[in-house]
């Protein structure tokens, strides 16, 4: 399993190196437009193998494409992140170019690749990359709502003051501070309902939280967060190396599904070795589709920003 990560900043490396330490894919590429960087990086993490006990070879590229060539998965990364104060949605001027060439580039030498975009707005971007490559709706994924999942459980253990492998809890919609629509009401401690446990006051609060999970960060930080952005990205390119047929909210295109069309919008999907094997519709309650409804016109909205 050869994958290629496309941006050796703090999410490109966080990447390659939870991929790396899984110890399941044979080659880690990462590629960068900055001379040296991604060597730099594989070179320092290739230094943690021993320390670590893993096998994966990490290879550094500086814009040369040719050396990722044969990829089964790959992972853009590249653009600009978010300054304190910023939305996502700002980021599409620079960012949209970027991810054009670079999925223009990753196509050329690894026409059978799975592309997963993290790049922001993300499910804007993994739109521009269907509309780039006219790839099958299955080998293009965004990733967004695996982090806004993993941020909302890590608010729903703090919430009940339990531990986080006790919970469970997903976030669908687009990958924005307004559009995330963390569903509160599914959520569970070990099948048994959030609500239980705590107020809904208590959940609002969870949910609110959530909503603005990266942007909590981007204060706190300076730009944006990596660690658990990195560990989404391995997650998922984990499912699709392995087929291990996990479920995880991600940016796919919608036909039909859940009444909307022609747009990326996180819903729960099923990721085994082709990429996307199925999407899973919830049966959503009316202000959950309301919700979902207004999250995906915002989506639609910034789509129009395209050029
Ligand atoms: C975040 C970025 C990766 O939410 O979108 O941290």
């Amino acid at each position: 399993m050869k994958v290629t990560v496309v941006g050796a900043g703090a999410v490109g490396a966080s990447c390659a190196e939870y991929i790396a330490i899984k110890n399941f894919a044979s080659e880690v590429v990462l590629v960068d437009i900055k001379e040296n960087f991604a060597e730099g990086k594989a070179m320092d993490l290739m230094q943690t193998s021993s320390l670590n006990g893993f096998d994966t070879k990490i290879v550094g590229s500086t814009n040369d494409y040719s050396k990722t060539s044969g990829s089964d998965i790959a992972v853009i990364t590249s653009g600009i992140p978010r300054k304190p104060g910023m939305t996502r949605e700002e980021l599409i001027g620079i960012n949209a170019g970027i991810v054009k060439t670079v999925s223009e580039n990753l196509i050329k030498y690894s026409p059978d690749v799975i592309l997963i975009i993290v790049s922001n707005p993300m499910d804007t971007m993994t739109y521009l990359t269907h509309k780039v490559t006219g790839l099958p709706k299955n080998r293009i994924i965004g990733m967004g709502g695996a982090l806004d999942s993993a941020r909302f459980k890590y608010r729903l253990a703090e919430a009940m003051d339990c531990p986080i492998s006790d919970v469970d809890g997903i976030v669908i919609g687009g990958h924005s501070d307004k559009g995330m629509l963390p569903l509160t009401r599914l959520a569970t401690r070990n099948s048994v309902r959030a609500s239980e446990f705590v107020s809904e006051e208590r959940l609002n609060q969870v949910l609110e939280d959530t909503k603005v999970g990266g942007a909590t960060l981007t204060g706190m930080l300076g730009t944006s967060a990596w660690y658990a952005p990195g560990a989404a990205v391995s997650a998922l390119v984990h499912s699709i190396s392995c087929d291990q047929n996990k479920m995880f909210p991600c940016s796919v295109m919608l036909d039909g599904e859940y009444g909307l069309t022609d747009l990326c919008i996180g819903v729960p999907v099923i990721l085994g070795r082709n990429g996307v094997k199925k999407i899973v519709e919830l049966d959503l309650n009316d202000l959950e589709t309301q919700k979902l409804n207004e999250s995906a016109e915002g989506v639609k909205k910034t789509n129009g920003l395209l050029v």
